[in-house]
């Protein structure tokens, strides 16, 4: 059994950024994470047990810092933690903070705001809040039930795929006179997909590693199920052993919120196992 790792898998800058921010509070006392800083469970429980609390509304802390992680939040929270009293750390990647940057200005612009990602997603909802009336579409379905308007200014999720972030152009185009379009996918998040594609083309399983809850995680396990079987995994216990019998090359690849040490032990797991 072969086992290749994609050129570029786990930890974005942003997701590391992050961490870094969050590590140097460790010892400090009375430090939050307004939901979990990154979206992987394994990193979030290391970083309780060393003190750093997740909580999920503001009003849950009494007092101290609050980290604005990476996927940021609508500017009210941030007005919200000031009224409080809290001491704001800011996390938001700056490849985020520019969306809501993008996002504000088209409205100022008279743009009907367009974003594609996912309607629940904390980074959609952070960019949501920069705007009055933004409207979230999640696929060509979506843009297909939109009304028309004078102006439309469209951006994306970072994490979204560029293959469906191109689509929308054309359908968009039938709904406005004028479309202005912001690609926002971030350049990590490329990366990933591509490496990932280009592995998933040559082998016979391809292994996604991240959280369940990650959107990014699952859209590169969206992208290689097209070329390949692929299973999706948060760690290698996790792993339905059946899915290695008969193959002879494996891909592995991680979300960009996939610590290495997991990427590692997956590795190093797989080198050893022996299908039964
Ligand atoms: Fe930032 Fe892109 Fe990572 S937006 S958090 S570098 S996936």
């Amino acid at each position: 059994m072969k086992i290749y790792l994609a050129k570029h898998a786990g930890f974005c800058f942003g997701v590391k950024r992050a961490m870094d921010i969050a590590t140097k509070l460790i010892g400090e006392d009375n430090v939050y994470s307004l939901g979990p800083l990154i979206h992987n469970p394994q990193v979030v429980e290391d970083l309780e047990m060393k003190g750093i609390k997740c909580v999920k509304e503001l009003d849950e802390i009494p007092k101290g810092k609050v980290i604005i992680r990476a996927h940021g939040v609508p500017p009210q929270e941030i007005q919200q933690a000031k009224e409080l009293r809290l001491d704001v750390v800011n996390a938001v990647c700056p490849y985020v903070k520019k969306v809501h940057n993008i996002t504000k200005k088209l409205e100022e612009g008279g743009y009907q705001v367009i974003i594609l990602g996912e309607k629940k997603h904390p980074e959609v909802i952070g960019i949501k809040g920069n705007s009055e009336n933004a409207i979230v579409i999640e696929d060509l379905r979506d843009t297909k039930k939109l009304s028309n308007y004078k102006k439309i200014g469209l951006v994306s999720q970072t994490t979204q795929s560029k293959e469906k972030f191109g689509e929308l152009i054309e359908e968009l185009e039938k709904h406005t006179q004028e479309l202005k379009v912001y690609n926002t996918i971030c350049d990590a998040t490329e990366q990933r997909q591509q490496s990932a594609v280009e592995l998933a083309k040559k082998v016979d399983l391809m292994i996604v590693l991240g959280g369940y809850n990650s959107g990014n995680t699952r859209r590169l396990a969206e992208l290689c199920s097209k070329e390949t079987e692929t299973v999706h995994v948060e760690k290698f216990s996790d792993l339905d052993k059946k899915v290695l019998a008969g193959k002879e090359e494996i891909g592995v690849t991680a979300g960009a919120s996939t610590p290495d040490y997991l990427i590692k032990e997956l590795l190093k797991e797989l080198k050893s196992y022996r299908v039964g």
